[in-house]
């Protein structure tokens, strides 16, 4: 038995692999093209571990899924792999709508064509998990009550069009083609190996570099925020036991206001790594803000509570302590991602930006 990972050498893959073989011994094949996003960095404490293989590969080539699904036959297929960033997203959309929307397409289409001719054991225990965003329903002002799974879709971002579309592609091959469809839609993660483009790593690589800390607008926009390691054992509930064709939510139960969480991160910084200098909050700047920025996500998560048992491990506070110690103690791994690309990444999103 072996499950396919696709996008296994990002921050929630390859967190999502590290604990799968920390829980069970069931082998993992790993598919990931690498992007800047994907890095082998993150798995190597499975160097020499023959439960993890490593294939580097676009989820959009037929070609190569049609032979890695007839030569491994996962029972279980994970889809992680997908762009990312939404800033990145408004800067240039076409990568998204390539990997988000056509690659999982493409991808589904292989998984048809192999499900299809499977004997019926096989079949009948056969998974697809597709791992969406909470952004997919759109924007909630203060007071709203949080997204359920009933939420219309009303995605504002190309990243977020783009995840909806596939959500929608999931969707219509489980209602069209009967394929055992199982997809999640997550809140905000944090916690070890988030690439720096995203909220708190930035934050903390920039604090420990003495530079500002850019807040999007006025800072008060929400996010519902969730330990990537509660996220991941989210995902193994689901694919154990989520009903087919399902979607199901998952979130922290925890809203905060950016603002509130720098702080929070400049208080750890101040309590672990003092500055000579003074408190890391002197270094907050406001500058212009993220175009189309949502307001705020908020997740009603009680669909996977009460069904199928699943609630997070992690409080805020216990979460993002372990998540500043991780990176003060990784400094050598933020170093190697914030290379040359990360640098241009840098200069595009916040040059323009200014000082508010
Ligand atoms: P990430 O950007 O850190 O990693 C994405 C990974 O996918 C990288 O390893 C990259 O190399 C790989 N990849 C990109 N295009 C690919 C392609 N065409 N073929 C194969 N591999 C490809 O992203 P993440 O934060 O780990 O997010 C993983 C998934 O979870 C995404 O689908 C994302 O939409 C979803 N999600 C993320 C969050 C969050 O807060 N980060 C929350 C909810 C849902
Ligand atoms: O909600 C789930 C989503 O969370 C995932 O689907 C996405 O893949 C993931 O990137 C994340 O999207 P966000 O846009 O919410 O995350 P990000 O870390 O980019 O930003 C979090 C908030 O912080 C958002 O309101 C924008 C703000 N922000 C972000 C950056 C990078 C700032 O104020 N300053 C910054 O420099």
């Amino acid at each position: 038995m072996v499950i396919l990972v696709t996008g296994g050498a990002g921050f929630i893959g390859a967190n999502f692999i590290l604990d799968w073989l920390r829980v069970n011994d069931e082998p993992v094949l790993n598919l990931d093209k690498l992007t800047y996003a994907g890095n082998l960095e993150n798995l190597t404490s499975l160097t020499g571990d023959a439960r993890h293989v490593f294939v580097q590969g676009d989820i959009g080539d037929r070609v190569l899924l049609d032979k890695l699904l007839a030569e491994h036959r996962p029972r279980a297929i994970v889809n992680f792999a997908a762009e990312s960033h939404v800033d990145r997203s408004i800067h240039g959309p076409e990568d998204f709508i390539q990997t988000n929307v056509v690659g999982t397409f493409h991808l589904l289409e292989a998984v048809r064509g192999h499900w299809t001719n499977l004997p019926d054991d096989e079949k009948a225990a056969f998974r697809f998990l597709h791992v969406s965003t909470d952004e997919v329903y759109g924007s909630l002002e203060v007071g709203d009550a949080p997204f359920t799974e009933s939420t219309p879709f009303s995605p504002n971002s190309p990243y977020s069009a783009s995840k909806a579309s596939s959500d929608h592609l999931v969707r219509a091959y489980h209602h069209t083609y009967g394929l055992p469809m199982l997809t999640t839609n997550c809140s905000n993660n944090y916690g070890p190996h988030q690439f720096p483009e995203k909220l708190i790593p930035l934050m903390i690589l920039n604090a420990t570099r003495g530079k500002p800390l850019p807040i999007y607008g006025d800072g008060m926009n929400v996010r519902d925020w969730l330990y990537v390691t509660d996220h991941c054992s989210a995902i193994r509930t689901v694919l154990q036991n989520g009903r087919l064709g399902e979607t199901y939510n998952i979130g922290g139960w925890n809203e905060m206001p950016n603002i509130e969480i720098v702080k929070t991160v400049c208080a750890l910084l101040d309590e672990m790594r003092p500055d000579a200098a003074g408190p890391y909050t002197r270094l907050l700047t406001y500058v212009t803000d993220r175009p189309g920025h949502d307001r705020r996500y908020a997740m009603d998560a009680s669909k996977i509570h009460q069904e199928l048992g699943w609630k997070p491990a992690e409080t805020f506070e216990t979460g993002i302590r372990k998540t500043v110690r991780w990176y003060l103690d990784n400094m050598q791994w933020v170093e190697n991602v914030a290379s040359g690309e990360y640098r241009k990444w840098l200069d595009t999103n916040y040059a323009e930006r200014g000082a508010q």
